[in-house]
């Protein structure tokens, strides 16, 4: 369950994100424009239901219809920050909680070191990462939330590549995955191709030749 999202405004924008020059202001401006575009297609199938009615400046009722579950956004830390607001700005009330991962350095394994989600286990879970590379983070990130019992999980990044994807299919099947581009190559050493480098990086700026 693959979505590539396509449309003329992510497709500029994305090359902006992909060109080396982009500087890291820019690069956080451009990659949340790029995640409030997504939203529309990420939140496209949220159920909603009719809870009452409202009544107009017309003396006039209308139905009143609210969303069915809570949203929650969960980057995975840290660049998954980078896209939050953008998203946030399409569902303003969505709760946010945050899952840290860094790598064991020998097996290159992911490892949570900090997990807070609100503990709403009903809620539509948008796990956010720019970067779906082997997809071991992802899944670890969508194993770390079904573990404490969410159910509803989405995950939305901004590059994947075939491996990844291949990776979230085979372990967590009901995930939907939405991506603004799939790549063709993943190189040796985890890096998507042509990608856009270290999405952490380019974000925080934690590369000096950025
Ligand atoms: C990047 C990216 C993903 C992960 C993707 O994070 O933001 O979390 O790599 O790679 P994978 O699909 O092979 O797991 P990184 O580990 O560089 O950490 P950072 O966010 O702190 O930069
Ligand atoms: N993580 C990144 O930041 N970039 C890649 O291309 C792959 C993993």
């Amino acid at each position: 369950m693959v979505t590539i999202i396509k449309h003329p405004l992510i497709e500029t924008k994305m090359s902006i994100l992909r060109e080396k020059s982009t500087k890291p202001k820019d690069f956080r401006q451009i990659l949340e424009e790029i995640a409030e575009l997504m939203a529309y297609e990420v939140f496209k199938d949220l159920e909603y239901v009719e809870d009452g009615q409202i009544e107009t400046p017309m003396k006039e009722k209308a139905p009143k219809y609210v969303l069915k579950r809570n949203i929650i956004l969960v980057p995975i830390l840290r660049a998954g920050i980078g896209m939050v607001e953008g998203v946030q700005r399409i569902v303003p009330n969505a709760h946010i909680g945050v899952i840290g991962l860094t790598r064991d350095e020998k097996t290159l394994e992911p490892m949570e070191y900090y997990f807070k989600v609100p503990n709403d286990l009903e809620a539509e879970c948008v796990l956010i990462d720019p970067m779906l590379a082997t997809g071991g983070s992802a899944k670890f990130a969508i194993e770390a939330l079904k573990k404490r019992g969410y159910k509803h999980i989405k995950l939305m990044c901004l590059v994947g590549c075939d491996q990844g994807i291949q990776t979230i299919e085979t372990s967590h099947p009901e995930v939907e995955i939405y991506l603004s581009a799939k790549d063709p190559i993943l190189n040796e050493k985890g890096y998507i191709l042509p990608g856009l480098g270290d999405a952490g990086d380019r974000i925080f700026g934690t590369n000096a030749n950025d």
